[in-house]
């Protein structure tokens, strides 16, 4: 595969990856675009359809992730993980579905959809709304794309944490670990390889969604 690449602030980190790609031989274009501004992604597919000349593939994986509680949340603070985590990925699938015709699309979710979490109020409901959409756009745009989720748990420690907050809450997790990048890749990679699974959702979080996260207020304690 080779790999249209976008970024939006993170323009060093792309050129990185581009560099990593050339040593597996493997082709890569980048493309910048604030999901903020509907005029940098309405044409993001037709874009990278031009410059890498086909597409097979969408993975919707750029995400806003700020703290934010019912109590103080304001109709901004959802407007914005409404538009980055959902509405874009939605207006690139469309796209992707209209200009691709045949291939498929993985979103990236979160493992907490299976509870609340009542610290990322914004965030948690944006995933929400994409979790709904994956499966009505599966059904939409079936039988040539195929449209599947991939649920994250503990991961990676989000912006300006380290890996003290993921120790802190692998006790949490039925696995006892945190998962790593490669887990997830591992999961889109079995999606991509498989041509009969559409609609489906596979939490790849060491069981917890099992427990449905944060049930009550503050869950990270
Ligand atoms: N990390 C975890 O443990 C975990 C757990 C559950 C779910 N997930 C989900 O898995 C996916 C990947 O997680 P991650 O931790 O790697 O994500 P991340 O680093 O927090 O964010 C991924 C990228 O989203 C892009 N982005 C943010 N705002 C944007 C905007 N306005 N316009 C365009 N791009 C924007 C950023 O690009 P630039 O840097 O170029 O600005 C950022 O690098 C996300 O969808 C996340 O919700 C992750």
């Amino acid at each position: 595969m080779n790999v249209v690449i976008h970024y939006n602030s993170s323009k060093e980190d792309a050129k990185r990856l581009c560099a990593e790609l050339a040593d597996y031989e493997v082709n890569s274009w980048l493309v910048k675009a604030d999901f903020e501004n509907s005029k940098e992604y309405n044409n993001l597919i037709s874009i990278g359809l031009k410059i890498a000349g086909s597409l097979d593939i969408l993975v919707n994986n750029a995400s806003v992730f700020l703290p934010g509680r019912l109590k103080q949340m304001s109709f901004e603070d959802l407007r914005l993980h409404m538009q980055v985590n959902a509405w874009v990925p939605l207006v690139l699938s469309r796209e992707f579905a209209r200009l691709v015709k045949r291939g498929k699309i993985i979103n990236l979710l979160d493992a907490r959809i299976k509870g609340y979490d009542f610290l990322h109020v914004p965030y948690i409901l944006s995933k929400h709304l994409l979790s709904i959409l994956t499966k009505m756009m599966a059904l939409e745009f079936a039988p040539d794309v195929t449209v599947n989720g991939i649920a994250p748990g503990l991961i990676l420690p989000p912006p300006g944490k380290d890996k003290r907050y993921l120790e802190k809450l692998m006790k949490t997790v039925p696995l006892k670990r945190h998962g790593n990048p490669d887990d997830i890749a591992n999961a889109v990679i079995y999606l991509l390889k498989n041509d009969f699974i559409t609609g489906q959702i596979i939490n790849v979080d060491g069981g917890l969604h099992l427990k449905g996260y944060g049930n009550g207020p503050n869950p990270d304690k």
